[in-house]
């Protein structure tokens, strides 16, 4: 018998003679809840995890008297799992009663923000920080989280007064050593991001720099927050380190019948370019054309652009990328992209020039990647690293370009296959 066998078999043992016990109090529910999960755990169970919540919830909200220290244990106990069972209106139920019970205690109200912003309900996350604020005007967890909320509001909106807020609100948490350790690395982003559309750059940059030495980011310049350790980091990369030449030449040599996709694309009345929305343009009018997204072909655009499909579609790095896309970009002249990074150091960004007007000077129409810039021409390729800062100008005249992600070619295919999509 393995170790694990005799631990379930005493286990199972151990939950009978609970069962048989005939007027079970919160406190040996709450043994037998405990057995339970490590049974679940055993036999990698959901329906045994299930029944664990179940105890652990009878004790919190069936209305028997207990003393505070029981109460919090299972709450605890029951919130996680609700959590890791993906129930999170559940653990919300959970958390209101530790609220009710414990209104003196800043991390519950915190804990159902977070939960709150994790479920996407932005609006009832900022409800509870400012309650908790309201309570504790020293909470800077709840500060920083609340700006992190104003932030992106700003950022939508294009409101700098709340910009100003929300990074006035996450800079405390950050700067202090202490409490700068609950803090995630998007605070870090998040802050920096802030202060340069303020036009606080020097700010921008104390922030970068100590998220660079408190190895929050990779480097200064490449602050992706989803990264693989040990991968080669340099912002530009020679088309031969890709480790698709040739097919980066192959598609050079396609370049005619692409243009002609993207030209046809563009002279469509509708259902072609989509507006960006992600907050990152500055002026001007910046639109996108997906082929693929997260590894994932889209049947209606490549009906649009069939042959650049298929070009794509027999490059492993390219059609496998979960954590890249496939798309055409417009831009009219008269755009500013803000300087952004990429969310991960797992893919190399190419572009390809489609429609490209001639330039007036070296940033008139450019993309900036860390320091250096890079210019387009048409039907030729570039690849850099969209990990690294880099902004893009284009001043001159209406611009195409299509933009393919590959996966950096230091990862295995074993861990390109593991990695969640991004
Ligand atoms: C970016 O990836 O941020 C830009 O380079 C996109 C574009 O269309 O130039
Ligand atoms: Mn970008």
């Amino acid at each position: 018998m393995t170790n694990d066998q005799a631990k379930e078999n005493r286990l199972n043992q151990l939950n009978q003679e609970i069962e048989n016990l005939k007027s079970s109090s919160p406190q040996t529910s709450y043994v037998q809840a405990g057995i339970l999960e490590q049974l679940a755990e055993l036999k990698r169970s959901n329906v045994i995890l299930e029944r664990a919540i179940h105890f652990y919830r009878e004790i919190v909200l069936g209305g028997q008297a207990i003393d505070d220290e029981l109460f919090k244990k299972s709450a605890d106990k029951c919130t996680k799992l609700m959590k890791f069972r993906g129930w999170n209106q559940e653990a919300v139920k959970i958390m209101r009663a530790l609220i009710d019970r414990f209104p003196d205690e800043d991390a519950y109200r915190q804990q159902l923000g977070v939960t709150y912003l994790q479920m996407g309900q932005n609006d009832l996350a900022k409800h509870v920080f400012n309650e908790q604020i309201s309570l504790n005007d020293q909470d800077l967890f709840s500060k920083a989280h609340l700006g992190f909320i104003l932030k992106s509001e700003g950022v939508q909106e294009g409101n700098t007064e709340v910009l100003q807020k929300a990074a006035d609100l996450m800079a405390p948490s950050i700067l202090d050593e202490e409490k700068s350790k609950d803090m995630q690395n998007l605070f870090y982003f998040h802050l920096g991001d802030a202060y340069r559309r303020l036009g606080q750059s020097e700010q921008a940059d104390e922030i970068f720099k100590l998220g660079t030495e408190r190895r929050v980011f990779p480097s200064f310049w490449q602050r992706s927050l989803y990264n693989e350790p040990n991968l080669k980091a340099q912002p530009i990369w020679p088309l031969q380190e890709t480790g698709i030449l040739r097919q980066l030449q192959n598609i050079k040599a396609n370049f005619k019948v692409i243009k002609e996709e993207a030209l046809a694309l563009q002279r469509q009345k509708s259902g072609g370019f989509i507006k960006e929305t992600e907050g990152l343009k500055d002026t001007g009018y910046w639109g996108q054309f997906d082929l693929f997204v997260q590894g994932r072909k889209k049947a209606y655009g490549c009906s649009i652009a069939p042959v650049t499909c298929s070009l794509m579609e027999n490059i492993p790095e390219i059609k496998t990328n979960r954590r890249g896309q496939v798309k055409f970009s417009i831009m009219k002249p008269g755009t500013h992209v803000h300087a952004h990074s990429g969310p991960t150091n797992c893919r190399l960004r190419a572009h390809l020039g489609i429609k490209i007007p001639p330039r007036q000077n070296e940033t008139s129409t450019a993309i900036r990647v860390a320091d250096q810039y890079l210019h387009w021409e048409e039907g030729e390729i570039f690849v850099f690293d969209d990990s690294f800062d880099h902004e893009v100008w284009n001043l001159d005249g209406e611009r195409i370009v299509l933009i393919f992600d590959l996966w950096h070619p230091g990862l295995s295919a074993e861990k390109r296959a593991s990695l969640p999509a991004i």
